[in-house]
């Protein structure tokens, strides 16, 4: 790698649900010039509860953005070099915070928490159209997942965070906007992360008056909404202060712009924590009639229009492969997984649906609970770790059908994925067979912390949204598995998602 002092470079803080990253590009080549990543630690409090700590969260980012300025000294870079710094976080994960003491009042609510399935029930018996109730505005159907119950679930437990809220005297927000506030003071999101909520408004690009109403949230409490290319503020802490940050994107919504996927059409899947199919739609929201969502791809620009996406989401991924190595021990790393699945052909009869909390799309059911069915005297840890890595090809099969059968969308003919899992090849190879398409991974397998760094490159002026380029393919995974056998899997797969539904 040849850098030089002439070089224009680009830094992305990742802040993802398992890790924390920072990396730095050459805004020409597109290439990591440094980079810093660190776990972050999850809080299970009670069973389908998933927390973590906002002063983690942000020293994460502040510790990978130190690491990253002294590896980017050492290569005899000089800071005013890095020209501008993007954020992409993990989505709906909620934190309350007191701007008089810039303490947050609660852990964060992560994405993946089920805590709220209560407050669901009760808010769908109450909308007039149930859980598909506020689709039209939204594109969201009512569930936990969404920041809006979270955030009705605090005030319904916490008194004094509700009355704060109401009076002002608390902000509310996803992490960019945590993020955003505690390095340069302004409490502002994005367009795509402010989608996420179920209190944005996706065709008037705003807060939505009924929204807020319906679920009890003062709008006074919300962040001001930008769209995910534009100086924010700059940077107030950590080797860097002083660097604009420009751009903000939920990292779905990165992984879609960093994959190059800005014509209708194309999509992109990411096999993160949970796993995350994006179809790129164009200028117009389509509607899902298939259980898919409608969200906010990207608005790169202020007067730039927002492009839409349908997106399917898969609750459990890597969260899975951590479940095998914390809870039961069967690897010590993640690339363990790869080593072990390889020492057998499939995982025979054995399925694993690890619907650790509930499943999401297609099917939004928050009751379904984590099954494995199959098991024999045969099956054996190799089994299972393939069964945990197959879940996830088999939940995208599904998600890849819905997309085919939405009115609104274009079929795939091959599927483009990112994310950490994706360097495990026997993973896909699996996703391939079980689509019957070819799946693509590309070089740069960063593709989130790119869009987040290139949302930020144009925010602040250094390059043209056109000149975000699709990323030229590495490898290229060809189905090989005959259609008997996948449907055959298909089958059984289905059949132990029904036992999953109906497990409680
Ligand atoms: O919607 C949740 C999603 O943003 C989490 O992403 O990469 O942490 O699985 P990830």
């Amino acid at each position: 790698m040849t850098v030089s002092s002439d070089d224009q470079f680009v830094g992305a803080i990742d802040q993802g649900t398992s890790s924390t990253r920072f990396l730095i590009f050459n805004l020409k080549t597109q290439q990591i010039v440094a980079s810093k990543q660190i776990e972050i630690t999850q809080n299970f409090p009670q069973e389908g509860w998933v927390e973590e700590c906002p002063d983690e969260i942000l020293e994460s980012c502040i510790h990978c953005i130190d690491a990253t300025a002294t590896i980017f000294a050492e290569l005899g870079l000089s800071t005013d070099q890095l020209k501008c710094i993007g954020i992409t976080n993990q989505r709906e994960t909620t934190i309350v915070w007191d701007p008089n003491t810039g303490k947050a009042l609660h852990n964060a609510i992560v994405w993946c928490d089920s805590r709220a399935s209560e407050t669901v029930d009760k808010l769908i018996a109450k909308a007039p159209g149930g859980k598909d109730a506020f689709r039209d505005k939204c594109g969201l159907p009512i569930a936990q997942y969404f920041s809006a119950l979270k955030i009705r679930w605090l005030m319904d437990n916490f008194p004094d965070i509700a009355q704060k809220l109401t009076s002002g005297e608390a902000m509310v927000g996803t992490v960019d906007s945590w993020l955003v506030w505690k390095m340069t003071n302004q409490h502002v999101t994005d367009v795509t992360n402010a989608s996420r909520t179920m209190l944005f408004n996706i065709n008037t690009l705003s807060w939505d008056q009924e929204l807020c109403d319906f679920f009890g949230i003062p709008m006074s409490c919300l962040p001001r909404v930008c769209s995910s290319a534009e100086e924010y503020g700059t940077l107030s802490l950590s080797g860097f202060a002083g660097t604009p940050i420009s751009g903000i994107l939920g990292d779905q919504q990165a992984a879609l712009v960093g994959q190059g996927c800005l014509r209708p059409g194309t999509a992109k899947n990411t096999y993160g924590t949970g796993c995350f199919l994006l179809q790129n739609t164009g200028e117009k929201p389509v509607q899902s009639q298939c259980g898919l969502l409608t969200t906010v791809a990207y608005q790169l620009g202020k007067d730039a229009p927002a492009h839409f996406a349908l997106e399917g989401s898969i609750a459990a991924a890597g969260s899975v492969i951590r479940w095998l190595r914390d809870n039961l021990g069967l690897i010590k790393t993640s690339s363990d997984a790869e080593a072990l699945a390889s020492q057998v052909p499939d995982s025979g009869s054995f399925v694993f649906v690890p619907a650790f909390n509930g499943l999401f799309a297609p099917r939004w059911r928050p009751d379904a609970r984590g099954t494995m069915t199959g098991i024999t005297q045969f099956t054996t840890k190799q089994h299972i770790v393939f069964g945990a890595l197959e879940s996830c090809c088999f939940q995208t099969r599904d998600l890849f059908d819905a997309i085919a059968q939405e009115s609104g969308s274009m079929p795939l003919s091959m599927l483009r994925v990112d994310g950490g899992m994706t360097s495990n090849k026997l993973l896909l190879q699996r996703q391939a067979d079980l689509l019957q398409v070819p799946v693509e991974r590309p070089q740069m397998s960063e593709t989130t912390a790119l869009g987040a760094a290139m949302a930020a490159a144009v925010g602040s002026g250094i390059l043209d949204k056109d000149e975000i380029s699709n990323l030229s393919p590495v490898e290229r995974f060809d189905p090989v598995l005959s259609e008997n056998d996948v449907s055959r899997r298909m089958h059984m797969w289905h059949c132990a998602v029904e036992k999953s539904l109906n497990s409680v």
